[in-house]
């Protein structure tokens, strides 16, 4: 039976030794909260990074096996040194920051790194052409993996292969930064379909694939190679109907009102995040102090949360960064708080779904300012956890999400006063205005959920793979041609020839006028 091969950097289940005992955890991310559901429904097969195993004893390392084969997850394992290079050195070191616009973050002399990058897409494509069966379709995840498509398409070429990429992609202007533009490109270019978040992002992809290859897109796809490449746009969401039961059910309710019953009659504002710099956390703080400063009526009445999830901790920037964030919350809550309250509660650690989704249910505003992201689930999260329709939403005009949800209080990160007037605000709306707020974002978060997204990507790859294979045949039909080409020429009684000259007689030169024959 075809099944669908969903391949990502990292597997939905982490594995890692604490204190010598075997632990599987749930990984954190947009890309595993939302895959979770589909790869269940579907019966998919998920091939990724199962975390490192090198400190795993021969026993332990079986079990680990056996639980990933129960979820119908296969691992891709990898060597520390190599690991370290690909993930941190090219993937986070080179493509996050450039993809989300932080350039003085993008380590550009990463030869090593690239080099590491590659070979592991090797391996990923040697570890799917080992699962592969015809029929099957093959999902490709992310900037990880983005030379994936075309390595599988030279192993499996008659495949039905689909790439989805969960963060931005960045204007033609910023990605030709990139030393490796052209290989990324013709890496992305194997697939049937490439689809993206935002009408904005899949513009940017056609004007630099146009840029970088020389090529002539349309925005709705690239004929490269003799092949047409799909461009989708398919904006991710959540399982908006799992988080609603989660919401409503009555020991999350129960956790709910402790968190309230602890704030004391203050209004809750929550920030949930991954600790990392594309997320505008320090510029929120900012926003937080002015706020307080502003606002002395409001600001005995307000406690502040921020859940920060660790994340990719072994990559230097993100240690600073840590340190920065934890500095500025104790800067902040020693110069305003007293003895009854301190302004912000920083919890710095993953906790479990039920746990967040009662945070969401507790909170009456939810911050969601990064500085650029691909969409951003915390804020469609939040939207799906409100079965009241209470609560409001502010939100970055910089996250994929805000071209979608216009009822949210829509901000610019970087400027921290009107961040600040957004708290103001959503704090004072009026409950009729909230509620008509969040009723319209639900009905859309509601009707266009991950399952709905997923059908729709998976949809538009089965009809951009068959057109593919269609024009292949009408390749090889013209390659069959020639007898008959040949005696027709010869009986008709005039003969006209045209013929292309640069790159079909002689070979393309950097001017027209130096391709002499
Ligand atoms: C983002 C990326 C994902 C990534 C996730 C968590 O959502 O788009 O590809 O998996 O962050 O990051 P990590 O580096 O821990 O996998």
């Amino acid at each position: 039976m075809a099944r669908l091969l969903i391949v990502s950097n990292r597997l939905p289940i982490s594995v890692r030794v604490d204190r010598g005992a075997l632990c599987l955890t749930r990984s954190s991310g947009g890309l595993a909260a939302a895959m979770r559901g589909p790869h269940e429904r579907m019966c998919a097969v998920w091939i990724g990074w199962p975390g490192s195993v090198a400190g795993l004893t021969p026993e332990q390392r079986q079990d680990a096996d056996a639980a990933l084969a129960g979820i119908r997850a296969v691992p891709v394992h990898l060597g520390a040194t190599e690991q370290h290079r690909f993930y941190d050195g090219f993937s986070n070191g080179v493509l996050w920051p450039l993809f989300h616009y932080l350039l003085d973050k993008v380590n550009l002399d990463a030869e090593l790194d690239w080099e590491a990058y590659q070979r592991v897409n090797e391996r990923f494509a040697d570890a799917v052409a080992e699962q592969y069966a015809p029929g099957d379709m093959i999902w490709v995840h992310d900037y990880q993996l983005m030379l994936l498509p075309a390595l599988l398409r030279r192993r499996l070429p008659g495949a039905q292969i689909g790439f989805f990429l969960h963060v931005p992609f960045p204007s033609a202007e910023v990605f030709r930064i990139l030393p490796w533009r052209e290989q990324i490109v013709r890496g992305l270019l194997g697939a049937d379909l490439l689809g993206f978040h935002t009408a904005g992002y899949r513009k940017n992809f056609a004007a630099s694939a146009a840029h970088v290859l020389d090529l002539d897109p349309d925005e709705a796809a690239i004929e490269h190679d003799g092949r047409r490449v799909a461009l989708g746009v398919h904006p991710i969401s959540v399982d908006a109907a799992e988080v609603a039961r989660i919401a409503a059910h009555p020991a999350v309710r129960e956790e709910a009102a402790r968190i309230r019953a602890e704030a004391r009659g203050r209004k809750i504002v929550l920030g949930i995040d991954r600790l990392d710099y594309t997320k505008g956390i320090p510029r929120r703080l900012l926003a937080i102090e002015r706020f307080l400063e502003r606002e002395p009526e409001l600001r005995d009445n307000v406690r502040f949360i921020q859940l920060a999830v660790p994340t990719r901790e072994m990559a230097g920037a993100y240690a600073d960064f840590r340190r920065i964030v934890h500095e500025m919350v104790g800067r902040i809550n020693g110069q305003h708080g007293t003895t009854q309250a301190t302004p912000i509660h920083y919890i710095h650690r993953s906790l479990p779904l039920d746990q967040v989704v009662a945070l969401y249910v507790a909170a009456d505003v939810m911050l969601v300012t990064p500085l650029r992201d691909g969409m951003n689930l915390v804020a469609k999260e939040y939207v799906a956890a409100r079965v009241d329709d209470d609560g409001a939403l502010i939100l970055s005009e910089f996250a994929g999400a805000a071209s979608e949800l216009a009822e949210a209080i829509a901000v610019n990160p970087y400027d921290i006063g009107s961040v600040a007037a957004a708290v103001k605000r959503a704090l004072t709306m009026p409950a009729a205005e909230q509620r008509t707020r969040m009723a319209a974002l639900r009905r859309r978060v509601d009707t266009s959920d991950v399952h709905a997204w997923a059908q729709s990507f998976l949809d538009d790859l089965d009809r951009a793979a068959a057109p593919a294979s269609e024009a292949a045949g009408a390749v090889s039909a013209r390659r069959e041609m020639p007898e008959s080409v040949v005696e027709r020429v010869r009986q008709a009684p005039q003969r006209v020839w045209i013929l292309d000259y640069d790159g079909t007689l002689v070979p393309f030169a950097p001017m027209p006028d130096l391709a002499a024959p």
